[in-house]
């Protein structure tokens, strides 16, 4: 089953229609404000595996009360709660599929295309049940619970194999020794102005405001491009640093992300001022 999934990142034949249904996701989230909600920005981590409890839940538990005698205006509520929450988990999802690579896209256009068969057979048995045929609703909601069981597989793969959604800074921290190690003379930092440095083989990013430094990884949360080629802006009255990739904005003196697509903060290390010289070590 995982070779099989695997060979999703090689289906060149969706693609065509993979960037159709991009340019249709990014249309309908032009506003920045509605990327962020989406994204999870707010609340620093991704929304999408948060919102997909809600379907996956309820279509659980209304499979477990359709084996039950006499269970079955509970189980149609729960279809419907399921069939119902199962809209937004996909506007999360998708918002989040329109930043990915190519290769990632192409195993979240079958993700998205095997749950949107299961939010079809779903609504199907829910249009069963309230006409009364229960028998027939049982049935599509159990093959709607396998597909979408198989689009989570999927939605695994993407995630645990490929990478998506994750924090892809942290492996770099774990590179870093836990002790303290000079980054440079104090003098050496311009106020304002950010500067790639290496400790070891990790590059950081320090921002000196005044007598006040901030390093974080300088590799982005999102994909891993590089912050030391990114344009400053003023966010808020905040120094912050765009990603040159896709657009993930950080505030330069703490490294919350301001905005997506990453949800995650750029992670930051802590400085010390030794001797007139400039330490980080990890927090
Ligand atoms: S790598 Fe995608 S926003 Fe930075």
């Amino acid at each position: 089953m995982g070779r099989l999934v695997a060979t999703l990142e090689r289906l060149t034949i969706v693609d065509g229609i993979a960037d159709q249904a991009r340019k249709l996701v990014r249309g309908a989230t032009r506003s920045q404000r509605v990327r962020d909600l989406l994204h999870g920005v707010w609340l620093g981590h991704p929304l999408h595996p948060a919102v997909v409890l809600a379907p996956i839940g309820a279509w659980l538990s209304a499979a477990i009360l359709d084996a039950m005698p006499g269970q079955q205006a509970a189980a149609t509520t729960l279809v419907a709660a399921g069939t119902a929450t199962a809209v937004p988990a996909a506007a999360t999802g998708a918002n989040d599929w329109a930043s990915l690579s190519r290769e990632q896209r192409r195993v979240g256009f079958v993700h998205a295309a095997a749950n949107t068969v299961a939010l079809g057979l779903y609504g199907a048995s829910l249009t069963a049940r309230l006409r009364g045929r229960h028998t027939t609703g049982r049935r599509l909601a159990y093959v709607g619970l396998a597909v979408a069981g198989t689009g989570a597989y999927i939605g695994g793969h993407l995630s645990y194999a490929l990478g998506a959604g994750v924090n892809q800074a942290v492996p770099a921290l774990w590179l870093l020794r836990g002790t303290w190690q000079r980054l440079g003379d104090v003098d050496d930092f311009v106020d304002g102005e950010p500067t790639v440095r290496k400790l070891g083989e990790t590059p950081v990013l320090v921002y000196r405001q005044a007598d006040r430094f901030t390093v974080m990884l300088e590799r982005c949360a999102h994909h891993n491009g590089p912050l030391g080629d990114g344009k400053i802006v003023e966010i808020d009255g905040a120094p912050c640093v765009v990603c040159p990739w896709h657009g993930s904005t950080y505030r330069l003196t703490d490294g919350v992300v301001v905005h997506g697509p990453a949800a995650n903060d750029q992670i930051t290390l802590r400085t010390r001022i030794v001797d007139g010289r400039l330490e980080a070590a990890p927090a």
